[in-house]
């Protein structure tokens, strides 16, 4: 087996009650577990079992409202929890860093709605707050019910990256305001700020203007480290130029490696270096003591999560009703351009084509990312097969009961992967972007 570098593990989640898998919030051993989803101690709870796992990050999604996307109606996303509700992940990120020392704490936040003082200003000052652990998960929002809720139209593909681009542009320049050594606290002299160090960025772009300076000092790590999960070409070059890790659905070891060889091939033609920007491929762990305990424990999930919830959390991040097309219609024969952008998630892992209603099920069992069954060697196995055809860095991980699921990952597969010299023993580096770099 070809050696592989060192992965690097992530931990998907929502501040809400189902992760991305819907059958969670009435999972038996999520009820029993005791823990409230929208009360922190779950969540530092949460962040200490991923840093005694040595994690790069918990992570969180972030979508801003209840879709009607599917027949037009809430009505499925209430009753099916389908990110809905989501609490605002932000304030979490605070909370789960006091709880820790080492682990990353990263959260989505869209550039579609916000004056990019503001987003600078928030993710300085949490990067202050966690000593340099801060990760944005920079989104540009597709959702018309998003849209909606700020009272907006939802933006061409375009357009919501010139945007995109133009926003980091405007952060960057704010972060930047404060030189290094602008802070001189100098008690004696009277000098807090070296007025010479601390500049107006006098931004006048298309979209945007700024005066500057941010009135947040330099943060540790100059703003906070970056996340991406575009799919689109524009998408990816975002990412390619500022993320330094992408989060990325593709259930197929082939897809993951195409996309994965585009992304470090795009790096390498604007001169980034291919190795600066990890890419994390999603999965859904279902741990058991035997083969077929864990096929049991996958029946029981996957039998929790209705259909209509599929359909509903399906339409929504597709933004396009599904009840308009036929369920047993194949989803990869279909033309419509909404549907364009996630077609890698239309088939099997063994190629076939699923139906409407099958691409449904399983984006309700876990927003697409593929499920590794198994014992902790046989999904060691399965870790380490991905990776050898794929090429990635290493996965982000996301539960199907919380917060037990997490913990049976981390004491049961964790030392697996130690034991066959993949994954690391300890952390070495402080910041979240140092844990990304981290070759061992
Ligand atoms: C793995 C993954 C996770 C994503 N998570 C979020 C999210 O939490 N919130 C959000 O608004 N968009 C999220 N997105 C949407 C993307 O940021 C992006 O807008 C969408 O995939 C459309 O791709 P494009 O912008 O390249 O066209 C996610 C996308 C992917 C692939």
């Amino acid at each position: 087996m070809k050696k592989l570098n060192k992965i690097h593990l992530a931990q998907f989640l929502v501040h809400g009650p189902t992760y991305h898998s819907l059958g969670m919030w009435r999972h038996p051993k999520t009820i029993s577990s005791g823990f409230k989803w929208d009360k922190p101690e779950l969540y530092q709870h949460i962040a200490r079992v991923c840093e005694r796992g040595l994690f790069d990050t918990v992570f969180f999604a972030d979508l801003n409202y209840i879709a009607d996307t599917y027949k037009g109606a809430m009505a499925p996303s209430l009753m099916h929890a389908t990110q809905a509700p989501e609490h605002d992940p932000i304030p979490l990120l605070s909370f789960m860093a006091a709880a820790t020392k080492k682990i990353g704490v990263a959260s989505t936040f869209s550039v579609s709605h916000s004056h990019p003082f503001y987003a600078a200003r928030l993710w300085a000052t949490l990067d202050h707050l966690t000593n340099g652990r801060a990760g944005w998960n920079v989104v540009t929002s597709i959702n018309s019910n998003q849209a909606a809720n700020y009272g907006e139209e939802r933006q061409s593909t375009d357009n919501r990256y010139d945007r995109a681009h133009e926003f980091m542009e405007v952060c960057q320049k704010l972060w930047n305001s404060w030189d290094v050594d602008a802070v001189k606290m100098d008690h004696e002299n009277g000098i807090f700020s070296d007025p010479e160090k601390v500049n107006r960025i006098e931004h006048t772009g298309k979209f945007f203007k700024s005066r500057g300076p941010l009135n947040v000092t330099r943060s540790p790590q100059n703003g906070p480290a970056i996340f991406q999960a575009g799919t689109s070409p524009k998408g990816q070059d975002f990412a390619v130029k500022y993320a330094d890790a992408i989060f990325a659905i593709q259930p197929r070891p082939e897809d993951a490696a195409n996309y994965f060889n585009s992304i470090k091939s795009q790096m390498t033609d604007i001169g980034r270096d291919p190795d600066a920007c990890k890419i994390l491929f999603g999965m859904q762990p279902i741990i058991g003591s035997s083969e077929a305990e864990a096929r049991e424990k996958q029946e029981e999930h996957n039998a929790l999560v209705p259909l209509e919830g599929g359909m509903a959390i399906l339409s929504a991040h597709l933004d396009f009703d599904l009840s308009k097309i036929p369920a047993d219609a194949l989803m990869s024969e279909r033309n419509e351009p909404e549907l364009y952008r996630m077609r890698t998630r239309f088939h099997k892992i063994d190629g076939t084509p699923m139906t409407v209603a099958e691409t449904a099920a399983r984006h309700g069992q876990s927003v697409s990312l593929p499920q590794f069954v198994g014992t902790p060697q046989g999904i060691a196995d399965q870790m380490e097969a991905f990776i050898n055809v794929a090429g990635g860095d290493g996965f982000m991980l996301t539960a199907i009961h919380s917060p037990g699921a997490i913990e049976e990952f981390v004491d049961l597969v964790v030392p697996e992967l130690q034991k066959r010299g993949i994954y690391r023993k300890e952390y070495k580096g402080n910041t979240q972007r140092e844990i990304l770099n981290q070759k061992d």
